[in-house]
């Protein structure tokens, strides 16, 4: 369908959710400072950072403890943040606070929007996507963000060089990761198959609780070419 207004299927669904006294206090405070509003044109990544320096790009943050420490860990990169949840951004307002982070942005808006308005080809060095919503229904699939349309819009984005990183505790959506993921010609693999935790990605607790219960995680790093 060609109608522009015509609303993509969603990879969410929008709970409002209990905000603590603390993430609407950070809500209010950080996010006129380390917010950036969604408009419909390209954001200029350098001035929104004030510097220029490697970009990263991720989507869905949940709560954001994987995101401030791997800002923590790499302070000589940007990350731009994208989550719709609101206690969650305010979760990760406020870290951005405790640990003093000036190299991380977010928006709170969808971010497929983001992707396709205000992300210029060629702006980034890196792409993060950590256990998405698996969407477990056949009939729900659909609202998986893992798919070929997706993926080739977010490495028209990437610039030659930039790496696609990916984890999921679900294994048939590792697989259809792994599927997309080594069906666009633009990437390659950087091992074969499934990768190794990077260093830069954390355990998170929910990660080390399901790994002392025999669950899975699989970890995807692709190169563009
Ligand atoms: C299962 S959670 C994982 C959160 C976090 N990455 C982690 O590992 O704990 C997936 C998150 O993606 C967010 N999300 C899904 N689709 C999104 C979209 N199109 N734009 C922004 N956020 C999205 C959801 O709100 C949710 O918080």
């Amino acid at each position: 369908m060609d109608n522009p207004h015509h609303r993509h299927i969603r990879s969410f669904v929008l709970r409002q959710g209990h905000l603590s006294d603390a993430q609407s206090r950070a809500l209010e405070a950080g996010l006129p400072r380390w917010g950036i509003a969604y408009q419909p044109t390209p954001l200029d990544l350098d001035a929104a950072f004030g510097r220029s320096a490697p970009k990263v790009l991720e989507i869905g943050f949940g709560m954001g403890g994987a995101t401030a420490d791997i800002a923590a860990a790499r302070p000589d990169t940007d990350f731009l943040g994208i989550e719709v949840h609101g206690p969650g951004v305010g979760n990760l307002l406020k870290l951005i606070d405790e640990k003093q982070l000036s190299n991380l942005r977010l928006i709170r808006h969808d971010a497929v929007e983001v992707v396709d308005h205000m992300l210029a080809p060629d702006s980034l060095d890196g792409f993060h996507l950590y256990f998405p919503d698996p969407w477990p229904k056949k009939r729900h699939h659909k609202r998986r963000l893992v798919q070929p349309a997706f993926v080739a819009k977010i490495v028209s984005r990437l610039k030659p060089g930039a790496y696609i990183h990916m984890a999921t505790d679900w294994e048939d959506y590792a697989i259809q990761m792994l599927d997309v993921l080594n069906a666009e010609p633009a990437l390659r693999n950087s091992v074969d198959g499934f990768a190794p935790r990077p260093d830069w990605r954390p355990l998170t607790k929910f990660e080390q609780r399901g790994l002392r219960l025999g669950h899975g995680v699989w970890d995807l790093l692709f190169i563009k070419r």
